[in-house]
């Protein structure tokens, strides 16, 4: 075979076979196919797509690029009952701004008793990583070894690591490729990406938060809808419970987005406090992974659960311990100040006065990126204290002058492009908007 008559054949929308996806895989992973022949043929996916056939080589042959971890001898047991339950969850989203709910909700879900294996991703075009964010931790470590990812699983419940030559490395080495190609928002490709390092995982429930609006990579509904069905059946094929709710990402989540800015919001809820939105999000994605786990019979079990775990101070205790066995300096659960902070603020203000009626949410996570907290080359440095705090929410009421969001920014020669990137991500109008969109849109698969 010849990986340009495989570029070829996709260009004009031919269908691969197994053995064909299979070849540009491994050879790509192992680093016989070089990056400029990879792009071209992501290119191709994105803008041809691929049959149910083809997606399920894609996933199964990035899946088994490396080893398929087994932690059913982890399983964790119901309280009180000593009985085993199917407890190894996961939860993963398909990106936005200001999303950083796997941050929040893996210790609650890990102090509730579940064992939750998180392989991430790191930030991807204009959406946020968990991985760059927990690394905004100092000495915070997300590549542990296969060894080390069983020991802190075994020890306190959960870890969050990345993709690793072991464990999903085509996923490792397409994810950072497609992240400055423009081939992120390709259904496809994207469910292969999330499904390969999700069933690599060893778990037995996952819930997907799968985003829309103008924040995330699917704007439609209904191709956010066809993304999760994709990506619910490719789970249940492989024997998975798997549910997503389709969630709104029209407007960022919560007040912060930022790497370090996140990490400070995130210990803010589990400390009981933070924006209601987020707060409200991670109750019910939690809630659903007790479900898949069976550690409660019902979603409202669930819910007062998470909450129950953020009341009594747990999940925040789980944190400090994750953040401890990670390498990761725990003096900044007690004090988030002692995150990397930015050097400089600036407010940007309206110009008029009436309501905020929708943002353009997508320019406010490329403002980030702008800012440094994102890479616009695949060797850029991130700069963890960058970002932007939101003051105001769609609905709220706006007088002129008042700062809609503050710019924390390090470079000069940065600010003036993200200022106009925020400027013109707002939208204000005389009357107030009819609907407000909710949260939690649909769910699928349940
Ligand atoms: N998250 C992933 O892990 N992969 C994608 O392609 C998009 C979001």
């Amino acid at each position: 075979m010849r990986v340009v008559d495989l570029i070829r054949k996709k260009r004009d929308a031919g269908e691969h076979s197994r053995e064909e996806i299979e070849f540009l895989i491994n050879g790509y992973t192992r680093g016989e196919i070089p990056d400029y022949q990879m792009a071209a043929w992501l290119m191709a996916v994105f803008l041809r797509g691929m049959t149910k056939a083809e997606l399920t080589a894609l996933t199964e042959a990035m899946l088994y690029s490396g080893k398929v971890l087994d932690f059913t001898d982890l399983r964790p047991k119901l309280p009180g009952t000593g009985k085993t339950i199917p407890g190894l969850v996961d939860k993963h989203s398909t990106g936005g701004v200001g999303d950083k709910t796997s941050l929040i909700i893996a210790p609650i879900v890990a102090a509730g008793g579940l064992v939750v294996p998180m392989i991430s991703g790191r930030g991807l075009g204009h959406s946020g990583g968990t991985l760059d964010k927990l690394e905004a931790i100092p000495g915070f470590r997300v590549n542990l070894s296969n060894e080390e990812f069983r020991a802190a699983l075994e020890k306190c419940g959960c870890a969050l690591i990345g993709q690793t030559a072991e464990i999903a490395p085509a996923d490792k080495k397409i994810y950072v490729l497609r992240d400055v190609i423009g081939t992120v928002e390709s259904p496809s490709l994207i469910c292969a990406s999330i499904m390969s390092k999700k069933l690599a995982e060893g778990i037995e429930g996952l819930v997907l938060d799968v985003k829309t609006g103008s924040g995330a990579f699917m704007k439609k509904e209904e191709d956010a809808a066809y993304l999760a069905e994709l990506m619910v059946e490719t789970g249940k094929r492989m024997g998975k419970k798997v549910v997503a709710l389709i969630t709104d990402m029209d407007q960022p989540l919560g007040r912060l987005a930022g790497n370090a800015l996140e990490v400070k919001e995130s210990i803010e809820v589990l400390a009981g406090g933070g924006p209601s939105d987020l707060r409200e999000l991670c109750l019910e994605l939690a809630a659903w992974m007790f479900l898949l786990g069976e550690r409660v019979s019902n979603l409202e079990e669930g819910r007062a659960l998470a909450a129950e775990m953020i009341a009594s101070g747990r999940a925040r205790d789980k944190f400090r311990e994750i953040v401890r066995q990670q390498g990761g300096d725990v003096v900044v659960v007690d004090d988030p100040e002692k995150l990397p902070l930015a050097r400089n603020k600036v407010d940007v203000k309206s110009a008029s006065a009436g309501y905020l009626v929708s943002t353009q949410c997508e320019q406010l996570g490329i403002a980030c990126v702008v800012l440094g907290g994102g890479r616009e080359k695949k060797e850029d440095a991130i700069d963890p204290a960058v970002g932007l705090e939101f003051h105001k929410r769609v609905g709220d009421a706006v007088r002129v002058g008042e700062a809609l969001c503050t710019i924390h920014y390090n470079a000069d020669a940065r600010l003036d492009e993200a200022r106009k990137l925020v400027e013109t991500a707002y939208m204000i109008a005389a009357e107030p908007p009819k609907n407000l969109r909710s949260l939690v849109h649909r769910v699928i698969g349940a």
